[in-house]
């Protein structure tokens, strides 16, 4: 590696042998415009580019940093992890360690697969739902994200009758034909496809605090009547935490619902990001009943060769165990709660409009009045003062994702300088 080197020569070397320069189409900036800061180490709370321009940052790996980076304690899980041997293709006791851990905060949950990406648990969770139920209907809804699995690139079609229409070249309309894709929050659209449909329904797929869209949540009486549509009419309800999971709550964001609704659990759950720590780590899990459709005992094929990696386990556990700990959530949910907050009463002084929430160590903010309820009012506008706001925070060394419609991260590594120094960063920004 070149030691003299800048973020557009990077970037330049990298799209003659790398598709748009990056591996993860939202790296690229393609949103917001500019060079994509490459990344040569992190620690703590920040990153430090090629050029050792030195960033706060609020992205986090898209979430699975929530110790921040290098933390002394994973760190020394993970080197020794690697000293053990990287990959067996045998199972380990620390597999059923993680598991035990996962499973200890989400009592929906009884028994749990262990893969490598959010996108493989969110496809293997549908296929067992399929199989489970023997139907092949599928609903999500518009603006939240699963991973980029075939039947998942679906955006809405021109009526509830109607099935979708692929998101992706590449994606046949036929794969799509089972997935319905209705608007989030929209109790009524729900209501008319259960009627229309619900016998068909293998299950319904929603993100409970969707970080795709900026940062949603569901309401409580849409997941109270998603609750009871799915248990009247027998399709499965999938709760994908892949971003919320052990993110907003120790619990997941499932814990919340569990404290507003009666009785409320999913009865699929899918998480990824902190239950990895950083390394490629994800999990499907439901109760032993629905779970026992899975290979080797039952008929639904799932497998993975790296699947509950010896390395990527000691991650996650070592994650787990970091934010187990007393207070945790507590410290991290107010260091959020004080950066949203603080990005409001900035706004207001500065006489623009910007509206935030934040769950946990999760947030995301509005050029808006009001909080969206669903994707068409996320995008419904601020992408021009978005891409001004994000360009001029990061001249001033904040790193926010790159998106407007994405969701942000704090880690127990922001200080309270961090987030002093960011609604600082803001307050001028805001100007820009
Ligand atoms: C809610 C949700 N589900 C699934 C995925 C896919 O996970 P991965 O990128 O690990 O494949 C993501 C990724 O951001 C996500 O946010």
């Amino acid at each position: 590696m070149s030691t003299e080197t800048t973020n557009a020569a990077l970037f330049e070397r990298a799209q003659a042998v790398i598709p748009g320069g990056v591996n993860s189409p939202v790296r690229a900036f393609r949103a917001v415009g500019g060079t994509p800061r490459f990344i040569r180490s992190a620690q703590g709370a920040y990153m430090v580019d090629a050029e050792g321009q030195r960033y706060i940052d609020y992205i986090g790996s898209w979430g699975p940093m929530i110790l921040g980076h290098g933390h002394p304690a994973v760190l020394e899980a993970v080197q020794r992890a690697a000293t053990e041997g990287f990959s067996f293709g045998a199972p380990t006791e620390r597999e059923i360690e993680l598991v035990e851990a996962i499973i200890e905060q989400v009592p929906s949950v009884e028994q749990l697969r262990l893969v490598s990406s959010g996108t493989e648990a969110a496809m293997s969770a549908i296929r067992l739902a399929r199989g489970a139920t023997g139907r092949s209907l599928l609903i999500k809804f518009e603006g939240c994200y699963h991973g980029h699995a075939d039947a998942l690139l679906v955006k809405a079609g021109s009526g509830l009758a109607t099935f979708g229409h692929p998101t992706s070249a590449g994606v046949p309309a036929e794969v799509v034909q089972h997935t319905m894709v209705l608007e989030y929050n929209n109790v009524e659209q729900l209501e008319e496809a259960f009627a229309l449909q619900g016998a068909e329904i293998a299950c319904v797929m929603v993100e409970p605090i969707a970080g795709n869209m900026n940062f949603v949540r569901s309401s409580v009486p849409f997941m109270t009547r998603l609750r009871q549509l799915c248990t009247r009419h027998g399709a499965l309800l999938v709760l994908d935490e892949v971003m919320s999971g052990f993110r907003v709550a120790l619990g997941s964001a499932q814990s919340l619902y569990a404290k507003l609704i009666p009785g409320f659990k999913p009865d699929v759950s899918v998480f990824g990001k902190v239950i990895g720590g950083g390394m490629p780590l994800a999990a499907f899990g439901a109760s032993r009943a629905v779970m026992q459709h899975l290979a080797p005992l039952g008929p639904v094929y799932q497998a993975g060769t790296l699947s509950g990696n010896p390395v990527a386990t000691a991650c996650g556990l070592a994650t787990l165990r970091e934010i187990a700990k007393p207070g945790f959530f507590d410290a991290l949910a107010a260091k959020t709660k004080r950066l949203v907050d603080g990005l409001e009463t900035v706004a207001r002084e500065e006489g623009v409009p910007l509206v935030g929430d934040c769950e946990g160590g999760m947030f995301g903010f509005f050029f808006a009045e009001s909080l969206p309820q669903n994707y068409k009012t996320v995008m419904a506008g601020g992408t021009e003062r978005f891409n001004r706001f994000f360009h001029a925070m990061l001249d001033r060394g904040v790193y926010l994702a790159p998106a407007m419609y994405e969701a942000g991260f704090v880690s127990a590594a922001h200080s309270d300088a961090d987030i002093d120094a960011t609604l600082e960063a803001a307050r001028t920004a805001l100007r820009a």
